[in-house]
């Protein structure tokens, strides 16, 4: 049995994670990235086992953890990775802030691109690095700011953060773009980190170009990934920080010694089966997100036509246009006060975000409905 089962509207209302227990009972929780989806049946059963079998201590994911994802990113992108240049980190935050650190981010610029998931200032801000933000520009489809980037890179920054795919708008940067980004990157000396947790999200018929795929960009940048976005394993705590030249090995082997201890066991055991035995699931989820947007666009289109979209292209997250209901952070606001509904306020990635709304469709049609509808309730 391979089709995920999402959670009824009881059942997801007993979870105990943040989305569920952030806010008062009476408010629907559409903001934070988990899922309301019943965990992938090979992934229950590794639990499920380690569990009885009182199975929990100190996590070992050197190799196994490499071998998996290396077998996963051959399948789903033709990614050739070395098992052993996968350094495991408890999450994708973790990796980037270690990363930033390995590369003497302190006190040094660090560009990224917003409206883009808002702990990237955080990573920043944590090891003392200064952020540069060169926002996406959109004429219809999203796209790196090339120009302003080179401008940006003749400073020397630290690095530049990558969102590949790229949270909240979903956009999957394209190979050709990918590559000009490199060729700047090369050209400036300046190093390449890219976050690509919802790189396994993309929605049925789209592809993502895992950047360590591009030519020449091994030699400049690292890539941070992880299955718990795809596979909702956010709690159980563990990531990876893959190289593929020499140069950039170098740089992952200065990561300290301790780091390695610091996944969770359960996370490692997870992400193992995750990435080795769960590609069916995972493309019938793609299936029944790409199903969700398809509700959403209807819901939109009747109940709330003063909000614009764009289907995204990954994740499980629509980025929704209320200018029409109000700048800043009005529209959460109303739809928090009025509708009881918590989405994620467009200011908190960035300033491009004044009057948007980041909503999470990961979960049952019953529960976007209802969603939409308090959306509604709370604009009228
Ligand atoms: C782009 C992006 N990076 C990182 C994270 C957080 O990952 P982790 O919980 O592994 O730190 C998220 C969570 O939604 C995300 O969307």
């Amino acid at each position: 049995m391979t089709t995920p089962v999402f959670d009824s509207p009881d059942a997801a209302r007993r979870r105990r994670s943040a989305k569920w227990r952030t806010h008062p009972a009476d408010v629907l929780p559409m903001f934070v990235a988990e899922m309301d989806v019943a965990l992938a049946p090979p992934v229950q059963r590794v639990l499920a086992d380690a569990v009885a079998g009182s199975d929990t201590g100190y996590a070992m994911a050197v190799p196994a953890l490499g071998e998996a994802l290396a077998g996963f990113a051959e399948r789903r992108w033709g990614w050739t990775i070395d098992p052993g240049r996968v350094a495991p980190v408890p999450d994708v935050g973790v990796g980037m802030v270690e990363v930033l650190r390995l590369l003497g981010a302190a006190g040094r610029p660090v560009v990224f691109s917003p409206p883009v998931y808002s702990p990237f200032w955080n990573w920043v801000a944590e090891v003392g690095g200064q952020a540069v933000e060169v926002p996406l520009t959109d004429d219809g489809s999203w796209r790196l700011d090339l120009p302003a980037l080179e401008l940006a890179f003749a400073q020397r920054p630290a690095a530049y953060l990558l969102c590949n795919p790229h949270n909240p708008v979903g956009w999957v940067p394209g190979p050709a773009e990918l590559a000009a980004l490199v060729e700047l990157a090369t050209r400036y000396g300046v190093p390449l980190v890219s976050d690509e947790i919802h790189a396994p999200l993309t929605l049925p018929g789209e592809t993502v170009t895992p950047l360590l795929t591009v030519p020449g960009a091994a030699d400049v940048a690292l890539a941070v990934v992880s299955a718990s976005k795809a596979f909702n394993l956010a709690g159980l705590k563990c990531a990876a920080v893959v190289s593929g030249s020499a140069p950039m090995q170098a740089v992952l082997e200065r990561m300290p010694p301790d780091v390695r201890w610091r996944p969770g066991h359960l996370g490692v055991l997870a992400s193992i089966a995750a990435f080795t035995d769960a590609d069916a699931w995972l493309d019938a989820l793609r299936g029944a997100l790409a199903d969700r947007f398809d509700v959403l666009g209807h819901l939109l289109a009747e109940q709330l036509p003063q909000v614009r979209w764009r289907r995204p292209q990954a994740t499980f997250l629509a980025w929704l246009d209320c200018r029409e209901v109000g700048e800043g952070d009005a529209p959460f606001q109303q739809f928090l006060d009025r509708g009881r509904v918590a989405v994620e306020p467009g200011l908190k990635f960035g300033a491009p975000g004044s009057g948007f709304v980041r909503l999470n469709v990961g979960t049952s049609p019953e529960l976007l409905t209802e969603g939409v509808a308090r959306m509604a309730t709370a604009l009228r």
